[in-house]
């Protein structure tokens, strides 16, 4: 299976899909290219490490927004992944973009859907809004992109319990290093190898009781 990943920022979860595939825990898959809207984001250095094509545009390089997604469509299509995989990555996805790739976009998101999602939701916000209402559990969670935001069909959660002395940096940390760094390739194995479905909306995994993460 091609995939693609798009990247914003440190590629930290990049780092984590390019580790699964040289350790064997990601199977059947090839990382074909790796887009950044952030021509400085740290993950285009990751990717050139491990020797993946990496191209980098940013918004600002065109006259306008539907310009630069006609240019993301057009990347995309060129390099015909079978999924696009979005870690980390900032920029809405255009509707062109998630039309040409029904269920065949996954994002990760540093929370329990449908907690702490939507629009104004990424980063490091995501945890102030989490340690300022005050819950016991957060995490993160794997979803098909779907014309909303953090909306689509949802593949792997992995929650994480908060600390009482957990600031948003830390526990931001903590949530990638337990869930998103796990779910992450897991979701990416378990598509490479046609387990996972989608039917009115739910996603079915096959042999999902036999899964440990
Ligand atoms: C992660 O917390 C991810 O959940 C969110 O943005 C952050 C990206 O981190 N979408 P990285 O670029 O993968 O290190």
């Amino acid at each position: 299976m091609k995939i693609a990943v798009l990247v914003s920022g440190g590629g930290t979860n990049l780092q984590a899909i390019i580790d699964g595939i040289d350790n064997g825990s990601i199977t059947n898959t090839e990382i074909c290219l790796v887009f950044s809207n952030n021509p400085n984001a740290y993950a285009l250095e990751r990717a050139k490490k491990a020797g993946i094509k990496a191209v980098a545009k940013s918004p600002k390089e065109f006259a306008s927004r539907d310009d630069f997604n006609a240019a993301l469509l057009q990347i995309l299509e060129e390099a015909a992944p079978d999924l696009v995989v979005l870690a980390g990555c900032l920029v809405v996805i255009p509707k062109a973009v998630v039309d040409a790739f029904p269920n065949r976009i996954i994002n990760i998101h540093p929370s329990l859907i449908p907690a702490f999602c939507g629009t104004g939701y990424y980063g490091l916000k995501v945890h102030e809004k989490v340690l300022e209402r005050g819950v016991r559990v957060s995490g993160a969670t794997v979803h098909f992109v779907d014309s909303g935001t953090d909306t689509g069909p949802i593949i792997l959660q992995k929650p994480v319990m908060i600390q009482p002395s957990d600031t948003p940096e830390v526990l931001q940390k903590r949530i990638m290093e337990q869930a998103e760094w796990k779910i992450l390739p897991l979701a990416i194995d378990l598509i490479a190898n046609n387990r996972v479905t989608v039917a009115n909306g739910k996603v079915i995994i096959e042999d999902y009781d036999k899964l440990s993460y």
